[in-house]
């Protein structure tokens, strides 16, 4: 599909990382653009920035785990622009907390914004793209959607985002729509992704803490992350993804053979087996043996110079 002056595009997460980044782009091809962020004050920055610039933007506070948000978003873009052709679900959390015995809460977060997020922007915004004649819907999914290894809340809700977007396709196609689907599944971008707590909703009462295996990570993934893909550039595979009617948006090729590695284990029948070197990341043996150390309870000398 052809970006350009007559296009509208709405954004989630928009106010920052990805989301930012693609609202420059889009920008940068005329289309007018609609960002929808729940951090306010980032979300008017980014409205500022893009309209200094000429881009014909507009801001509304979203919380994409709201259907009644969601539908109000749409309801102001096509008010305001008169239709909607390309939806980007791009907003995103990950969580701190233990899954398996920390708050439920963290599964709640994670699966209202990545997972429901993403289900109430594709079923709200598909009439409308179906109104506009031709359009795109682009799912933000992570590599954690093709291999786990993240978090299990995070990588379960990437692997559905995965899942519907694939069958969303194959809808698109059968029934012989004009949409295009995009499935996005970087690895480490630059972002605030690490910091997704900022958002935490207060209803849910206090926030997770990491626990010690996760603080164990969180030095290493904040550096990977750091350390990772301009966001700019991931921005303009997914544009290119739209223009070429490109279903898997791959950043990171290096990830995806990693991904392949774990589909020949499962098709050969073998239990999980974690890779021991993941890019950006210091090996897996290094890692358990760093968490192990932690997990040590602490040993304090005693003053009578005998072992406790
Ligand atoms: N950065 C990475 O390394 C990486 C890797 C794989 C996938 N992703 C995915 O990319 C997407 C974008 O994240 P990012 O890396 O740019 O992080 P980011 O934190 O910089 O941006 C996420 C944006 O989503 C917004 N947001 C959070 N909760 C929201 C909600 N309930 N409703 C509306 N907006 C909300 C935040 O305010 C923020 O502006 C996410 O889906 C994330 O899972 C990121």
């Amino acid at each position: 599909m052809d970006l350009n002056a007559e296009k509208v595009v709405v954004i989630t997460g928009g106010a920052s990382g990805i989301g930012r980044a693609l609202a420059d782009a889009f920008g940068r091809s005329g289309c007018k653009v609609v960002l929808a962020d729940v951090q306010e004050d980032a979300l008017a920055q980014a409205v500022d920035q893009l309209r200094s610039e000429d881009v014909d933007a507009l801001g509304v506070r979203t919380d994409v785990s709201k259907l009644s948000d969601v539908e109000a978003l749409a309801e102001q873009a096509v008010d305001r622009f008169g239709a909607v052709h390309v939806v980007c679900n791009n907003a995103g959390v990950a969580a701190s907390g233990d899954p398996w015995s920390g708050p439920l809460e963290t599964w709640e977060w994670t699966m209202g914004v990545n997972l429901w997020g993403v289900v109430y922007g594709v079923r709200t915004f598909l009439p409308h793209i179906l109104a506009a004649g031709e359009g795109h819907i682009v799912n933000t999914a992570s590599i954690a959607g093709l291999m786990p290894g993240f978090s299990a809340a995070y990588d379960a809700s990437k692997h559905a985002v995965v899942a519907l977007t694939e069958n969303l396709y194959n809808t698109m196609q059968t029934a012989g729509l004009p949409i295009g689907v995009s499935c996005l599944c970087p690895a480490w971008v630059r972002t605030g992704i690490i910091d997704a707590d900022r958002n935490w909703p207060s209803e849910l009462g206090a926030a997770p803490t990491a626990d010690i295996i996760q603080e164990t990570m969180q030095g290493h993934v904040r550096r990977a992350i750091d350390e990772g893909m301009q966001p700019a550039a991931v921005a303009d595979l997914v544009l290119g993804a739209i223009n070429a009617d490109r279903f898997w948006v791959f950043p990171h090729p290096d990830f995806v053979q990693l991904a392949m590695d774990r589909f020949h284990q499962i098709g050969a029948g073998h239990n999980p087996d974690p890779p021991e070197n993941i890019p950006g990341m210091p090996p897996r043996s290094e890692i358990i043996a760093e968490v192990m150390a932690a997990l040590e309870p602490a040993t304090t000398p005693d003053p009578s110079g005998q072992a406790n």
